[in-house]
């Protein structure tokens, strides 16, 4: 198995919002990345953000214009699992939903190196699920990272029931080569972070829905009274409305308490396809016209 340092390939599913700054991230430490989605136009998606957004940091100074331009060049998308068969380590950021990530875990345990660590940067389920659908579940991990990755200076790292010491340990001092700071969960749903922060954007969106007050001054209050950097309304909007709803439901599932029920209108915004800032509308418009639904 390879060491932090050894780690020289890397696997990421999922060009979305994480994928992407997943794959600029591991590119600007010098590993050649393989980026592979199942929508072609998320990949020229994420190659044309992950490109402005390494050229801005080289407009400012943060970067050089030779580093910038090497990061670009050691992103290859590719369009099939097989396609990863040399990667040291695979990072999954896929949709939010168990059956589609195993089943990917079983394709990725038969395709890639015995060697590889398979890690998934999943919100809130089971790493040792994820794991139990492999012949390697020492080597399964979860590596969660913040949106958007090049920015936040977190990785929570999960270890299932079966993670070995040495996955771990590559696993953190990798994430450190990306310059994050490390913290470590148990495999509980939600993990640390967004066990505590999602009951706080569901209890924003009951207060939304039963009239407690506007969308603007739940987020104001939550943003001056509470010094959080924007309210959970809009974080949950850069979050992803979708990936809120699925992170609630494996709390709900998980831990068995009604405090975890999505609000009825997280639901029926997710039904809308009102996902957030990614689709130009979720509780607010982001340069797009609002739907009818209230409120
Ligand atoms: P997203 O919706 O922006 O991107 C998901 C991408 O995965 C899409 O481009 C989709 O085409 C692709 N995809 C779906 N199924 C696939 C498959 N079977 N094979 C290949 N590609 C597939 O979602 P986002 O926000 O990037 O989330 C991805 C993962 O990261 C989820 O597990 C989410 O819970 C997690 N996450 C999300 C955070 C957020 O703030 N949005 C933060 C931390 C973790």
């Amino acid at each position: 198995m390879a060491t932090a340092s050894e780690i020289a390939a890397v696997g990421v599913i999922g060009a979305g919002q994480m994928g992407s700054g997943i794959a600029q991230l591991a590119a600007a430490a010098g590993c050649a990345v393989l980026l592979l989605d199942a929508d072609s136009a998320a990949l020229s998606r994420a190659v044309a953000s992950i490109s402005a957004s390494l050229r801005r940091l080289a407009a400012k100074g943060q970067l050089s214009q030779a580093a910038c331009e090497g990061s670009i060049k050691r992103i290859r998308c590719v369009s099939t699992v097989q396609d990863l068969r040399d990667a040291d380590l695979v990072i999954e950021a896929i949709v939010e939903n168990e059956d589609v990530k195993k089943k990917l875990f079983v394709e990725l345990d038969k395709i890639t190196k015995p060697s590889a660590i398979l890690a998934s940067n999943t919100s809130s389920i089971s790493i040792t699920r994820l794991a139990s659908a492999t012949k390697r579940p020492s080597q399964v991990i979860g590596m969660h990272f913040f949106n958007p990755p090049p920015i936040m200076k977190l990785i929570e790292i999960i270890r299932g029931a079966d993670t070995s010491d040495e996955v771990f340990a590559a696993v953190k001092s990798f994430s450190e080569r990306l310059e994050k700071t490390v913290i470590c969960s148990q495999d509980y749903p939600g993990f640390i972070v967004n066990r505590i922060l999602m009951p706080m954007i569901n209890e924003a969106f009951w207060a939304l829905y039963t009239g407690v007050a506007t969308k603007e001054d739940i987020d104001t209050g939550m943003k001056l009274g509470t010094n959080h950097p924007m309210g959970p309304l809009q974080l949950a909007d850069f979050i992803g409305l979708d990936v809120c709803l699925s992170v609630l439901r494996v709390l709900h599932n998980g831990l068995g308490d009604n405090k975890y029920s999505p609000c009825p209108l997280l639901v029926q915004y997710v039904d809308a396809g009102r996902l957030g800032k990614k689709r130009g509308v979720g509780v607010y418009s982001y340069g797009q016209k609002s739907s009818s639904l209230k409120p």
